[in-house]
């Protein structure tokens, strides 16, 4: 291999691909991709943390790899896949739920709201969820995983798992950086923006899924939830203001400082309206893309089937490390 560092990212196939989860993530793996060696991954095996409709699951998975594609990645340039294809992901994990503390997982912010947002099905999985996160970027010796502010947390805790493990075994795993962006690494939610916009919200109004129409998303921005002094600043005694000023930046890359100055004696409507139109102007060409992709199911096939080849081939290169450096016995397979 040349010297290119490696990337290693993903998102739940759970609700929609939000704009959210666009600034924060897959835009950069499109501004990223032929700089690096990248995999990109739809992370299905997280997803059952919460109970999930089989028949949902399946769609849902489809259409998550097509919309990276759609967004711009170059799937034969980088391995795009699914995590259940790729048994290193589940192996690893299990290994390194031996070197993790109780104590450590209990301090997870995400477990801790995730678990008061499913009370009725608080799983062992939802728990050690964090490790196998560690996993999947630990199994291809990843150097830079680019991902929004709240998944913070649990990057530390995989480079704190990986240093763990060199510590006892020698250099085994590199230990990852993240790639957080300036702006755009914690969009909230249009309804209400002091909670993250989330690709589960029940209110369909709090985000913006990147096949919205221009329609919908010109009315969910005339929607958003601001106060009513009507001045354009960027404070954090405005959320709802500062979101949208945050959402022009990260798509136009004008500063926030710009951006007021830009809209500097405008109304929040007009301004709502310059927002909804940079968005909508981002998303058009996904979204034609992923109809005329998602009509090629053999390309789709194609792309997931090599990309999981290629991603065992780097995962079994990690595992036979781990696992000879653990003291198992080499296996035959
Ligand atoms: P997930 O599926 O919740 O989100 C996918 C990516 O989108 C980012 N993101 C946001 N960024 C800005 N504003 C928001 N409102 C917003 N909501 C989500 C997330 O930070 C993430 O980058 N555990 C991960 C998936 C995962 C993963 C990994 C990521 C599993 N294994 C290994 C990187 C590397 C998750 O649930 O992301």
């Amino acid at each position: 291999m040349d010297d290119k560092k490696i990337i290693f990212s993903g998102i739940q196939p759970t609700g929609c691909i939000t704009l959210g989860n666009y600034v924060g993530a897959l835009k950069n793996w499109v501004d990223l991709q032929h700089d690096y060696h990248c995999l990109f991954s739809v992370v299905d095996l997280h997803s059952i943390t919460v109970r999930q409709d089989p028949k949902l699951l399946r769609k849902r998975c489809m259409e998550f790899l097509t919309q990276y594609l759609a967004a711009g990645i170059d799937g034969e340039e980088n391995i795009v896949y699914f995590q259940s294809h790729v048994p290193g992901h589940a192996e690893l994990g299990w290994i390194l739920n031996c070197y993790t503390y109780m104590g450590e997982l209990n301090r997870m912010t995400q477990f801790k709201d995730k678990s008061a947002k499913h009370a009725d099905n608080i799983n062992a999985g939802l728990f050690t969820y964090p490790v196998l996160m560690a996993a999947d970027i630990l199994l291809y010796q990843t150097d830079l995983v680019p991902v929004g502010v709240d998944q913070k947390q649990h990057l530390e805790l995989a480079r704190d798992i990986a240093g763990r493990f060199n510590g006892i075994y020698g250099d085994v795993f590199k230990v990852p950086e993240a790639f957080i962006p300036k702006e755009g690494a914690r969009i909230m939610s249009l309804q209400d923006p002091t909670s993250k916009m989330s690709k589960s919200d029940p209110n369909v109004n709090g985000f913006i899924s990147i096949l919205d129409d221009t329609d919908t998303i010109m009315r969910k921005f005339k929607k958003a939830v601001t106060d009513s002094d009507g001045l354009i600043a960027y404070s954090d005694d405005k959320p709802g203001i500062k979101n949208l000023i945050n959402i022009y930046s990260a798509i136009t890359h004008k500063t926030p400082d710009e951006v007021v100055a830009e809209f500097d004696g405008m109304g929040y409507g007009q301004f709502k309206t310059a927002v909804g139109e940079v968005v909508s102007d981002e998303l058009r060409p996904i979204r034609e893309r992923y109809e005329d992709l998602s009509k090629n199911k053999d390309y789709i096939t194609k792309i997931y089937t090599q990309g999981a080849q290629r991603a065992a081939g780097m995962a079994r290169r990690t595992l036979n490390k781990v696992k000879r450096k653990v003291g198992y016995v080499d296996g035959v397979l």
